[in-house]
């Protein structure tokens, strides 16, 4: 099929990769001049394992390509809108104007029978209104809701093989099995390999991709208020998570309670869901998601707290060794990551902070300048009073603690994600203290 995906963004660029190498013929389309520049010639603009590798053999193909030309999408049949609905600023909200402005700059290009699809996360009733502007458009071109559920780090995979594909399909019966055709041609692949499929309406489509996150959100605060209640009760809740996660009903999985969650998606995701609530006048039916936000923000507070009790509360001009930058491993994205939240609020305290990630210290050294960075880990260590590992990139999980210990001014580690191996460090004599643990 020829298909052309509206926005080269995390989302974007990777569903696009993923698209030529099931077979279609790709054009990716965005206002981004250099971003196209880099993916024009096989380039990954941003970390994502496996990305690489997907886009040089399908632009040596020939079957991927990419424009900042809206014009290009002539020819595709299947337009899918990938474009980014951030947090509004000063607002819970979600900005819908990249999603409107992709949707009407495809008016102007489409032809009858195209298929636009959307993939953005957005408020519900979102596709609703879009599809009655397409409507009105008089271009002959229809609208369904096919949200992705990709993780960062595994966005590949996640694309090529689902767990689930939803499509939220137009009222109409004839547009509905038309839309329905045509997404199956697109994941054929996927479909053949027996991946579960809801064809559904475009509200329900909507309201899953952000159920989906809220639920996982919720899971991850719940865990961290469990860890709130056995930081006073001398509790350990990582054995808790394993006992509770045993009941096939819970579910070991997003029970990782520590410095809790940040990234692109759940934080504003939940913060849309509420705000959009409120708007259809349900704001009750969602109001725990504020408490939700509220318990994740905490867990970034405590892990400051405990950094400024370990430097005896004077963490004046004291090093600090942060570990991780990234909102979680195999990542470079650090969007609203817990990670540079502690980093910058100890900054902020005065301590001598110094912070390495294996990806994302050059998005972390344009957006935080004032923090100092350092890529070899040895140096980071080094004389160091106080070490905080925030993001649990396989080299911090695995480090060696007498290794460490010969390197650090202090032997005193707080373990924001709960990965390290508490015996073992203690026994290198270091102060271990991890979140939630006693
Ligand atoms: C998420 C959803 O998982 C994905 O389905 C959706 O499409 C986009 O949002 P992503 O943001 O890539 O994906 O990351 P995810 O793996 O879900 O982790 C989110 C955050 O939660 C990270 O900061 C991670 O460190 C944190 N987390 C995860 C925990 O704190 N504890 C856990 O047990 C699991």
């Amino acid at each position: 099929m020829r298909v052309s995906v509206i926005g080269c963004g995390y989302l974007g660029a990777v569903h696009a990769a993923s698209m030529a190498e099931l077979g279609h013929e790709v054009v990716g389309i965005d206002v981004d001049a250099a971003k196209i520049a880099r993916l024009a010639v096989g380039e990954a603009p941003f970390f994502e394992p496996g990305l690489p590798e997907l886009l040089r053999s399908a632009v040596a193909s020939g079957r991927l390509t990419f424009s900042t030309d809206m014009a290009d999408v002539a020819g595709a049949s299947v337009h899918f809108v990938a474009v980014g609905t951030p947090q509004l600023r000063g607002s819970f909200s979600a900005d819908l104007s990249y999603v409107d402005a992709a949707v009407e700059g495809l008016l102007e290009h489409v032809s009858a029978g195209d298929l636009i699809v959307g993939k953005s996360t957005v408020p519900v009733g979102t596709a609703e209104r879009l599809a009655a502007r397409i409507a009105d458009s008089g271009t002959g071109a229809f609208l369904a809701w096919n949200p992705e559920f990709l993780r960062e780090g595994f966005a590949v995979k996640d694309t090529i093989s689902p767990d689930r594909l939803v499509y939220g399909v137009p009222v109409d019966a004839e547009a509905a099995a038309t839309a329905e055709a045509m997404l199956s041609e697109v994941y054929a692949q996927a479909l053949a390999a027996e991946t579960p499929l809801i064809v559904t309406d475009y509200a329900t489509a909507e309201l899953v991709k952000v159920s989906a996150n809220a639920f996982l959100a919720t899971k991850i605060s719940f865990i961290n208020a469990m860890a709130e209640i056995a930081e006073v009760t001398g509790a350990d809740v990582t054995q808790l998570a394993d006992a509770i996660g045993l009941d096939v009903r819970i579910g070991r999985r997003f029970l990782g309670a520590g410095v809790g969650f940040g990234g692109g998606c759940l934080p504003k995701d939940i913060r849309a869901f509420t705000a959009r609530a409120e708007e259809i006048g349900r704001g009750e039916s969602v109001a725990f998601l504020k408490e939700v936000d509220a318990i994740n923000l905490r867990r970034r507070q405590r892990v400051v707290d405990l950094a400024v009790d370990a430097l005896d509360r004077e963490p004046h001009g004291k090093k600090v060794a942060v570990l991780g930058l990234a909102f979680k491993p195999f990542s470079d994205d650090i969007r609203d990551s817990p990670a540079i939240d502690v980093a910058v609020r100890l900054r902020g305290l005065g301590a001598d902070v110094v912070a390495i990630d294996p990806e994302a210290i050059e998005n972390s050294r344009r957006m935080h300048p004032q923090l100092e960075f350092d890529d070899d880990l040895e140096a980071v260590l080094s004389g160091a009073d106080l070490v905080v590992l925030v993001t649990e990139w396989n080299e911090y999980r695995h480090m060696d603690p007498v290794w460490a210990g010969e390197l650090v001014g202090t032997r005193k580690v707080i373990d924001g994600r709960n990965c390290l191996d508490p015996k073992a460090w203690r026994a290198a004599g270091w102060t271990y203290q991890g979140l939630g643990r006693p």
